[in-house]
């Protein structure tokens, strides 16, 4: 019989080599080059070998009692949650779900799949990194314990199969976490591309073909990505993040990916004693901590999603003791704010070439969007002026590279948030009298960065001067 013939594959970027390298030639990683079997390892899936043979042990499953239904779409009721799905869970689907590892994904899941039971959902929840006894434990500090939840801990993904096709099939299933999932067919261990490829494509074989929605859980590495490959993105339908900062109770649940609804949609949580609540208005929590009028700080009027969200941006210019300046940036692209400073300095002769500068955007948030950067910019300056801007006012736009102040989109929606939540004044983009949004607030338009650096200049706000 033929020795089978070895492929080596990069855990960082999938790349397949023929022979064993200390360094991937392909993203250039060390030591991430692993030997594996090439025929499931392949690309492109197609019939397994190997997965005929025995058949696999049924393993338990633990009752917590219930019924089943099965709606196209199961809502959990949790609306942040079923909001960022597209409004709710699509039968036969297979969603990823990725984050940092104690964020809280075993968590959300655990709540949502208790709601769904209670809505008379048949649903399974599998952990592969916990014992029964531990899930238990948090199901009952979450007052879940009585949620109609089957529970199983287990690793073989064939022996899961198994038990899933038996009788009727269930509706949603948790896999927490796809890393720890192995199949027979393959040598390589646990969390190998290899293995979590082969592992995502049977699950996701497995929900189209019997209508059930299957929810994978995936780690994140310290460089942000899906640890594994970037192919399970490619194969599941819905790509969800859950993201926050540490320290912060705040979390994000943001799509990224969605086939059923629309991207980029996020869904607000606060992590608390019994696990995660909603925040249905994240504005007011987002910007509920500012202390008062102090320079530095502007509130952005943005749109997440289909939403608008005000949040506080806060920024510190400072005197830099180092050869190459720090420029320090959380929850908002440093690339972008590269851009911002260069406009400063090459359209307004503000150079910040000597001084360190600080970004931040407060409650943990990420912010895409570049309808940011006059906020930004409105921070930066007022760091450096030692001018508050107006608490009560808001304030968007997106900078171009000539340094004028571009229109950006849904003003009208941003402003009614603003206004909501109690605000009097907003800087924005300069528009045409037919754009210009109708609105109860007091608007300064502004036409170039030099008009915001005027307008700072003109209204030292009484205040002003409070950290700098
Ligand atoms: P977990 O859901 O285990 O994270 P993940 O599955 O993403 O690794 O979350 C664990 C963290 O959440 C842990 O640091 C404790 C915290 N936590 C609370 O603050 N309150 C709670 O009610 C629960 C269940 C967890
Ligand atoms: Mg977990």
């Amino acid at each position: 019989m033929a020795r089978p013939q070895r492929i080596y594959v990069c855990q960082s970027c999938g790349a397949v080599a023929p022979r064993w390298a200390g360094r991937c030639d392909s993203c250039g990683e060390w030591n991430t080059i692993t030997e594996e079997q090439p025929d499931t390892a392949g690309v492109g899936g197609g019939p397994q070998k190997g997965s005929g043979g025995a058949k696999g042990r049924k393993i338990e499953l633990v009752s917590m009692a219930g019924e089943s239904a099965e709606p196209p779409r199961l809502k959990s009721g949790i609306d942040e949650f079923d909001r960022v799905l597209g409004g709710g869970l699509v039968a036969g689907s297979a969603i990823l779900i990725g984050g940092d590892p104690g964020i809280g994904k075993s968590t959300l899941l655990l709540q949502a799949m208790a709601a769904f039971g209670k809505s008379k959902a048949e649903v399974v929840y599998i952990s592969g990194e916990e014992a029964i006894a531990q899930v238990r434990m948090r199901a009952r500090r979450l007052g879940l314990a009585d949620a109609p939840v089957a529970l199983g801990a287990e690793t073989n993904l064939k022996d899961i199969l198994a038990t899933l096709s038996e009788g009727k099939p269930p509706a949603a299933v948790v896999i927490d976490s796809i890393q720890t999932m192995w199949t027979d067919t393959l040598e390589s261990a646990p969390g190998t591309v290899g293995q979590v490829r082969a592992c995502s494509q049977e699950l996701v074989r497995f929900a189209k073909r019997h209508g059930t929605a299957i929810i994978l859980v995936g780690h994140v590495t310290k460089d942000g990505q899906i640890a594994g490959p970037r192919v399970v993105e490619h194969m599941v339908d819905t790509v969800v993040y859950f993201e926050g900062e540490r320290g912060h109770q705040f979390r994000i649940l943001r799509a990224v990916k969605n086939r059923f609804g629309p991207g980029n949609e996020i869904g607000v949580f606060e992590m608390g004693e019994l696990g995660l609540s909603e925040v249905p208005n994240p504005s007011a929590l987002f910007i509920g901590e500012r202390d008062g009028e102090s320079s530095g700080s502007a509130v952005f009027a943005g749109i997440e999603g289909t939403r608008p969200v005000l949040v506080e941006i806060q920024a510190l210019v400072a005197q830099s003791s180092l050869g190459t300046p720090r420029r320090a940036v959380v929850g908002w692209d440093s690339g972008r704010l590269s851009m911002v400073l260069a406009v400063l300095d090459a359209r307004c002769g503000l150079s910040l070439g000597g001084q360190d500068v600080y970004l931040n955007v407060a409650g943990g948030l990420r912010i895409n969007e570049p309808a940011a950067d006059l906020a930004v910019a409105g921070a930066l300056v007022s760091s450096i002026t030692g001018n508050a801007l107006p608490s009560d006012c808001v304030i968007f736009g997106e900078i171009a590279l000539s340094g004028s102040v571009r229109p950006v989109s849904q003003m009208e929606a941003r402003l009614k948030e603003a206004e909501k939540l109690g605000f009097k004044r907003a800087i924005l983009p300069a528009s045409t009298a037919r754009q210009r949004p109708s609105t109860g607030l007091k608007l300064t338009e502004i036409e170039d960065l030099g008009g915001l650096i005027a307008k700072l200049a003109a209204e030292p706000s009484k205040a002003g001067g409070g950290k700098r």
